[in-house]
This record gives C-alpha cells, sequence and structure tokens, in this order.
C-alpha cells in the first residue's frame, strides 16, 4: 500500500475541476463551480466543486468526494487504478502500488505490437501479395495517405514471417504468445494472421494494442471476414474504440463522437473530413466503451448500417448513450447501405453533405425506423408501426411532444388525428388493463358496479380528460361515497393531474401521490385487471348513478340519526325536510 502521506499528497495535487471537467459543464459560483451531477439525472445544479478543498460533492445524491472517490465513481474503477491514474497525472512516485512493476513490462507489449505493424505495413509495399492487397484497398477508395494514416498492412502469406522478425529482434516466443501475434502447434511457432489486410488497433493514447484482420483475396470462403486480437491484458474488446487516438483532438474541437459499427465506416467518414468517428471492435457497444466516449464529447451520433441490424444495435447503443448521460443524435442510411458504401456510391462531399443533414434526434429516428421495410398500405403492417410508436411515446413526458408525434402518424399513415388520438389511448388502456393472463382471472362476479363503482370511475377518468371532467362535474357533490383515500386520488387526478396535463401517464400521475395514495392506486389497478365487467358507456352511467345512490343514502343515514338525536322539534321538522326532499331527488335521478 502506498502510505498515507503519498495519497494525501496525490489528493493535494489534483485540480479537481481539471478532472471533473470532462464529465461536468462547470460554472464559477463563488469561490465554487456548480453543474448538474454526472451520477443522477437533474435539471438543477445540485453538484458542487471546491478547487480549494480538493472536493467534488452532489448535494442531491451525496455521490462524490476526493479526486480518488470521485475518480473511481465516474469510471468505475477500483481505489487503486483511481490513485495510480491521479499520481501518474501528477508525477508522483507511490510505493507498494500493487501491480505498479507490470505497467512497465507493458511497454515491450506495446513496442512489439509496433514492430508487428511497422512489418505489415512494409509487407503490404514490397511483396507481390501486397500490390494486390494495395489494390484491394485502392478500389474501395482508400488512397496512400489514407493507408500511412491508419498504419494499414499486410500480413503475408508465409505461415511464420511475423515470428521469424519478432524472433530477430530477440522477442521471448511466450511474449509474442500473451499479445495474440504468434501460436503454437506441433509443426512450430507460426503467425496468427496471414493473408489479411492488417488494421493496428491503438488504445486513446495511440499505444498498439492488437490487431484487426481483413480478408481480400476471394479464394476462400470459409474464412471470417474478420478475425481479430484475442482478448490479452492489453487488448480488452469491450473497452477498445477504435481510431479514438486520432479522432481525439477533431472530437474536443467538435464536441462530438461519430459512432459506426465497422473500422471501413470510420476510414470513409475520415475521408470525408469527418474525423472524429470510431467505432467498436466486432462487438456491440458496451457501457464501458459508454463511458469512455462520455470523458471527451457530450455528444454521440450513431451512424450505423442502414438495415434491420444496424436499427437493432442502434436502439441498443441508444440506452447505453443515454446511460451515460449522453446526447444521442442518429443518422440513418439510405437503402440499406453503411457509411462506407454511401462514399463508394455517391463520395466523400456527397456523404458529408447527407450525414450533416440527416442528423436526427432520437425520438425523430425511432419514429422514421419504425416505416422501415414496412407497407403502409398493408393494414396489419400499419398496426405494426403504430404499436411501435405508441411504445416509444408512452415512456414519453411530454403531452404536447406525444401529441405532435400523433399527428404526425396520422398524417403518414392517412387516418384522421382524432383516430390516432383515440387508438393510442385504447392501446394504452389494454396494455394496462386487460392484458391478464388467464390464470388469474377470477371467477365471474356478478355485477362489479355493486361494489367497485369507485374503481371503476378511475379507469374512465384515466381513459380521456374530457371523460375525467364530465363525471366530475356529475358526481363531485357525491364524493364522500367513495373511500376517504379514494377521494383523495381522484380530487388530486381532476384538479391537479389534469389542470396540468392533456393526457393520463401513470408515472406522472403518481408522482404528484404520496407513498399510502399510490398504494392505494395500485390496488385500484389491480381490481379493475380482475374486473369481468365490460367497460362502456352503459356501465359508465351506472357507476355514476350507483355514487350518487350511495352519496343520498349516506345523507339519509345522517338526517336519521340527527333526527333521532334531537329533541328539538323545530330542528326535527328541518331534518324531515331535509330528508324528504333528499328521497325525491334520488327517485328522479333514478327514472
Ligand atoms: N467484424 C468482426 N468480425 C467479423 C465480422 C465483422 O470483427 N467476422 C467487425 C469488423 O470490425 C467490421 C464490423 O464488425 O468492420 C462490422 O461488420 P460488417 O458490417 O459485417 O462489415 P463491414 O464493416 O461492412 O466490413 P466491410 O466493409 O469490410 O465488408
Ligand atoms: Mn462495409
Amino acid at each position: 500500500m502506498p502510505t498515507q502521506e503519498e495519497i494525501d499528497r496525490v489528493i493535494e495535487s489534483t485540480d479537481m475541476v481539471e478532472l471533473v471537467s470532462p464529465f461536468v459543464q462547470l460554472t464559477k459560483q463563488g469561490k465554487n463551480y456548480k453543474g448538474l451531477c454526472p451520477f443522477h439525472n437533474e435539471d438543477t445544479p445540485s453538484f458542487i466543486v471546491s478547487q480549494e478543498k480538493h472536493l467534488a460533492h452532489c448535494f442531491g445524491c451525496g455521490q462524490g468526494g476526493s479526486p480518488i472517490t470521485f475518480l473511481m465513481q465516474i469510471k468505475q474503477i477500483s481505489f487503486h487504478e483511481a490513485l495510480q491514474e491521479l499520481a501518474e497525472k501528477a508525477g508522483i512516485q507511490l510505493s507498494n502500488m500493487p501491480n505498479t512493476s507490470r505497467k512497465q513490462d507493458y511497454s515491450k507489449y506495446y513496442e512489439m505490437n509496433k514492430v508487428a505493424c511497422e512489418f505489415y505495413q512494409k509487407s503490404l509495399k514490397s511483396t507481390k501479395s501486397g500490390l494486390e492487397a494495395l489494390d484491394y484497398l485502392h478500389k474501395r477508395g482508400l488512397d496512400d495517405e489514407t493507408i500511412k494514416m491508419f498504419q494499414i498492412g499486410l500480413a503475408p502469406k508465409s505461415r511464420d514471417s511475423l515470428y521469424k522478425v519478432l524472433k530477430d529482434a530477440n522477442y521471448l516466443e511466450l511474449d509474442m504468445m500473451d499479445i495474440g501475434l504468434v501460436h503454437k502447434n506441433e509443426m512450430g511457432y507460426y503467425d496468427l494472421f496471414t493473408r489479411r489486410i492488417m488494421f493496428p488497433i491503438l488504445d486513446e493514447n495511440g499505444k498498439h494494442i492488437g490487431f484487426s484482420g481483413r480478408i481480400f483475396e476471394n479464394t476462400d470462403s470459409n474464412q471470417p471476414k474478420y478475425v481479430n486480437t484475442k482478448e490479452t491484458f492489453l487488448y480488452k474488446k469491450s473497452t477498445v474504440l477504435y481510431h479514438l487516438d486520432l479522432a481525439k483532438s477533431e472530437i474536443l474541437k467538435k464536441k462530438r463522437i461519430i459512432l459506426h459499427e465497422g473500422q471501413f465506416d470510420v476510414i470513409a467518414s475520415a475521408r470525408a473530413g469527418l474525423k472524429e468517428a470510431v467505432c467498436a471492435m466486432g462487438t456491440a457497444l458496451t457501457q464501458e466503451q459508454a463511458f469512455i466516449l462520455r470523458k471527451y464529447a457530450p455528444t454521440v451520433i450513431v451512424c450505423y448500417d442502414g438495415d434491420k441490424a444496424g436499427i437493432q444495435a442502434s436502439k441498443k447503443a441508444i440506452v447505453l448513450l443515454k446511460k451515460a448521460k449522453l446526447n444521442v443524435q442518429l443518422v440513418f442510411l439510405p437503402n440499406r447501405m453503411d457509411p462506407d458504401e454511401y462514399v463508394m456510391k455517391y463520395g466523400t462531399e456527397a456523404y458529408a453533405k447527407y450525414f450533416e443533414e440527416s442528423i436526427q434526434s432520437e425520438l425523430d429516428y425511432l419514429f422514421e425506423v419504425a416505416f422501415f421495410n414496412r407497407d403502409i398500405k398493408d393494414v396489419s403492417q400499419v398496426e405494426l408501426i403504430k404499436s411501435e410508436i405508441f411504445s416509444v411515446l408512452s415512456s414519453q413526458r411530454s403531452q404536447t411532444l406525444i401529441h405532435t408525434y400523433l399527428n404526425r402518424l396520422a398524417e403518414r399513415i392517412g387516418v384522421s388525428s382524432e383516430i390516432i388520438q383515440r387508438d393510442y389511448r385504447t392501446s394504452f388502456r389494454r396494455n394496462t388493463f386487460t392484458d391478464v393472463p388467464e390464470e388469474i382471472v377470477p371467477e365471474p362476479v356478478f355485477s362489479q358496479v355493486q361494489r367497485n363503482f369507485e374503481t371503476r370511475l378511475f379507469l374512465y377518468a384515466r381513459e380521456s380528460k374530457a371523460q375525467a371532467l364530465q363525471i366530475d362535474r356529475e358526481i363531485a357533490d357525491t364524493l364522500d361515497a367513495f373511500l376517504p383515500i379514494h377521494q383523495k386520488i381522484w380530487v388530486t387526478l381532476i384538479n391537479a393531474y389534469y389542470s396540468q396535463n392533456d393526457y393520463f401517464n401513470e408515472e406522472l400521475f403518481c408522482k404528484m401521490l404520496n407513498e399510502e395514495q399510490k398504494k392505494s392506486y395500485f390496488e385500484i389497478v389491480e381490481s379493475l385487471q380482475k374486473s369481468v365487467d365490460p367497460f362502456n358507456e352503459e356501465d359508465l352511467k351506472k357507476c355514476m348513478e350507483k355514487t350518487k345512490e350511495i352519496h343520498f343514502k349516506n345523507e339519509r343515514d345522517r338526517l336519521r340519526k340527527q333526527i333521532s338525536q334531537t329533541n328539538d322539534e323545530k330542528v326535527k321538522i328541518e331534518k324531515l325536510t331535509e330528508l324528504y326532499q333528499s328521497k325525491s331527488k334520488t327517485s328522479k335521478r333514478r327514472k
């Protein structure tokens, strides 16, 4: 373990503002700095950074602390890793760090990969198959400058040419095997990569950590298109982002990152001047990669292949990127193309223009891809489009926004906006209320109205604001018929919720309830799910009648009690009159 004194020195040598800035946009406030907390969602800043005290702390969620704690939390790394990173930055030597010696050993591995990379680059230029490979690259639109910039090379045919090069440079076989360049079988050592175009993979700092090799001769179709370095202590595919080292400066300048699916796409973008492009290597984006991206820019533009797989992968990427608190935008390419194909077909200029003009918000993208490969003339496919878009919208909070997209959908599929609005609401009701698995439907009960009139009124009130207000006009004076807690929930729904919102959203509504009311509300929902009576206008009327009926019964009970308790004749007559009036009111309503 390093000493406490060393730890303190690391903390004191760290500029907290500099450390936090890549993750949080800070504004100065008096002595301190303030920003939106990177650990929880918030609209008003409660994340405070003190340069003087070397502290960062969120008054909202309590996360943060010393520079070491902050780094551990934000990067999800261990104490030692955080300490080491900060010590290195501050140029402080730590004693007795676990694994610190391994760090020094790594340089020899980076170096070995670099030697391999140089060998591959030389092979591309100086061998016969190198000319073939070069021809392939030129045909794919890569000029010599690009090839050099990306350090692209060739792994020759011979089974052990790299092995010999490394051996001559006095590297140990065990080390070559450790970083995944050389294997061994009964015939001896052999190269892992042969007859492939080689893309070196560099880490964020431009150090060589591995390779990706692509076939280029159409000889053996059984070969996988790409072979990448296997997982090693240098090459961890879940954290690798291809081209990040070169993209970094452009990313910081443009404050955005372009995320592609493959390295040819990254190269295509770079050729078109979009040098802020990166990609994961042969894996779906990981949460770790999302966190790494956030260190460099607040926004990621996802531009995957314009096909079904690309859309699926984009949807998954959106989730991870948002978890890392990144703004997500997307570019959808036409005709199932990937960026590399687009550039091949229309050229770099047209691609760059298309790209900039086609950047979409997440919602616009999700709306658009619901139509992908679907025919709006086919009714059943329209239903699929609708349900996909409904499900996207159901997680949205803004009613204005939902309304706008529903209108857009209506226009697109050629139905009236009212119909779509109604469909949206019924789909919502069906999902929440009637998607009940068979086995939990109870035995038929004669009439739910007899008992559950109040809970059923909640259902009708959730369906639409207009309906809710209409019900309320009818029953507002008779609410004593409801259980006391239901009365409170009703009043919140009508007076608080619907005065601010035009559509019912359970999540939003529940935010207005206290714990006890929320519990009761979900009991209502549950009892509705068990209901076997049809929900219709007739039933709605019955429920309202029932409410009034119970109200008047309560009234009469109250009056009778008062009459029986008083000896004052005048009061008795008054109450009796009231009782009589209330009876006639009920019977009038009854007819
Ligand atoms: N990939 C991989 N292993 C494979 C196939 C793909 O590692 N067997 C990775 C590569 O990084 C590739 C990316 O996944 O760039 C996307 O694959 P794909 O869309 O199939 O290929 P393209 O990027 O279009 O590659 P190319 O243009 O060279 O055909
Ligand atoms: Mn491609």
